[in-house]
């Protein structure tokens, strides 16, 4: 490799101080590392380095770094006010507007100016690497660069390799992300890297549970927060980013992917989107906002009721005996024979299909029969909230009933309308299959795509290690229940997933 990383007079040149460049520079600038700032925009780059040095301050105050910190990282930031003061920069990382034709003419531009080894990296989020390179005397010296909003905190960055990328390069930028002290991770150039690719399954299976009207969102919100673990329900977050930034994701990649079903976007966010209800920043989204906070949202009252006996289905015994229990502490007697009999709650437990199905495969009359989550009751994360589904037909009494039984030892409870797969387990399968498929599409390793996305998407788990929690047969019964109800490719199995199921190992296994 021609460049010391780790050397102490390392100088990386930042086209572009808007949020990202800024990031970009403090954290670089704290790891020691000399940092030429410019933009486009007259004074722009000037208000970056205040405010990057305000940022610091303010560390310094709260004793996150101390002053001479401060000052070393402050005195490595240095403005140029024109392209050609980039010359002794040994790696430029553009973070300007995301338009393919300004970044190929700005890197086209800097091949005139800078050495011949210096490295250009991209810092975009959705364009292909590979043509922004094909535009350069050099291409192999061009890689992709993927930070994270805001940079500071976000502690992941993706390197990119371009199909022209020479290895030196790639390899110059993860150990130049690992001094700046983030995590890299190795990515090839395919949409939406890692990061954004692995993210279509919470909110688009999200929205289509909201399309077919099986409840609210903010009762999605309540199952994925409170039991499937997700610090926020695929509504609050798609609140948070605006609708106007992840609705043409949601699209870009559905296109560049070739119309693929599982990353099919929502027509109900296009509705939203062009209603203007983009989110936090607009005071309106799925929620309204007063002063930034949420309205609170009605929680249906737990019906003051009690089922007369209940039935449990024997399908699956461990959850037989679960729910069993739940009704032994509710003091609801419990019919033990194969079949129900009498007026009594019939309890289905499926995996992947409905309640009207589960219902009808087991002799259950579907007007008392409600269908119960025990996947991530009875799992190895154990859920905090618990989610029963009704048929169309289940009777407004059972359903009373039913409420009353799950929540009498004070859990909360999701009363639903009928889906495949309930709520849970049809998101998290689309989580774990859409990461799975991204080690098949050797987009990066499988250890990779799951530090990447518990660090830049917050999920409790990665989604290879989050199947292996669930049981990778478990989450593949749920996409072949979820196939051949709804008929939609979108749930066809990963190879990778199936593959791994059908061997019993861990989906996070490499091949040989
Ligand atoms: P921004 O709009 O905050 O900042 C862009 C800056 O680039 C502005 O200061 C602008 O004056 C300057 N600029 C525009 N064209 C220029 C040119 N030809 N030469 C020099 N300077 C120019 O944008 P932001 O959010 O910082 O994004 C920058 C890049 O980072 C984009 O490619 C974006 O896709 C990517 N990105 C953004 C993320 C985000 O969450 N904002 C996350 C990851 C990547």
């Amino acid at each position: 490799m021609p460049l010391d990383i780790q050397s102490p007079s390392l100088c990386i040149g930042i086209v572009g101080t808007g949020a990202m460049g800024r990031g970009i520079a403090q954290i670089a600038a704290q790891a020691g590392i000399r940092v030429l700032l410019f933009d486009a925009l007259h004074g722009a780059a000037a208000g970056a380095r205040e405010t990057v040095i305000g940022t610091l301050r303010r560390l310094s105050d709260k004793g996150k770094i101390t002053s001479a910190e401060l000052a070393a990282a402050a005195a490595k930031l240095e403005v140029v006010a024109r392209l050609d003061q980039l010359a002794s920069a040994q790696i430029i990382v553009e973070a300007i507007v995301e338009n393919l034709d300004v970044k190929k003419q700005l890197f086209q531009h800097l091949e005139d100016i800078i050495a011949a080894d210096c490295i250009l990296a991209t810092n975009t989020s959705s364009l292909s690497v590979t043509s922004i390179a094909a535009g350069c005397k050099r291409p192999e010296r061009v890689g992709g660069f993927h930070f994270f909003n805001p940079v500071p905190l976000m502690k992941i960055v993706e390197v990119i390799d371009s199909l022209l990328t020479a290895p030196w390069v790639s390899a110059a930028l993860m150990q130049l992300g690992q001094r700046m002290g983030h995590t890299a991770v190795a990515a090839r150039d395919t949409p939406g890297f890692i990061v954004n690719h692995a993210g279509r399954g919470f909110v688009t299976e999200a929205l289509r549970i909201l399309g077919e009207g099986v409840t609210d969102f903010w009762e999605i919100d309540r199952i994925m927060r409170e039991a499937a673990g997700f610090r926020m329900g695929p509504f609050e977050l798609l609140d948070l980013t605006g609708l106007d930034v992840s609705q043409p994701v949601m699209e870009s990649i559905y296109h560049q992917y070739y119309q693929e079903p599982r990353y099919r976007p929502s027509v109900l966010a296009a509705q939203r989107l062009a209603g203007g209800l983009l989110g936090r920043k607009t005071g309106r989204g799925f929620y309204r906002y007063v002063n930034d906070r949420p309205e609170a949202m009605p929680a249906a009252a737990v019906p003051v009721t009690k089922p007369a006996s209940v039935w449990i289905s024997p399908a699956v015994p461990a959850w037989a005996e679960g729910v069993r229990q739940i009704a032994a502490r509710a003091g609801v007697a419990v019919e033990t024979t194969p079949t129900p009999g009498g007026d009594a709650l019939c309890v289905v437990t499926p995996l992947g299909a409905d309640a009207t199905t589960a219902c009808l495969a087991q002799g259950v009359d579907p007007r008392r029969g409600v269908a119960f989550d025990c996947l991530l009751e009875f799992g190895a994360d154990k859920a905090a909230r618990r989610t029963v589904m009704t048929t169309p037909l289940t009777t407004t009494a059972m359903r009373d009933a039913a409420h009353a039984l799950f929540a009498a030892d004070g859990a909360p409870v999701s009363m639903i309308r009928d889906s495949a797969g309930f709520v849970a387990q049809r998101i998290l399968a689309c989580i774990v299959n859409i990461g799975c498929d991204i080690a098949q599409q050797r987009v990066a390793s499988a250890a990779d795509i799951d530090r990447a996305v518990t660090l830049g998407l917050g999920y409790p788990k990665g989604p290879l290690a989050l199947g292996d929690a669930l049981g990778a047969r478990k989450v593949l019964a749920i996409l072949e229940a979820l196939q051949e109800f709804y008929g939609d490719p979108r749930y066809r199995p990963s190879p990778w997933l199936k593959r791994r199921a059908l061997l019993g190992v861990s989906l996070l296994t490499e091949e040989t």
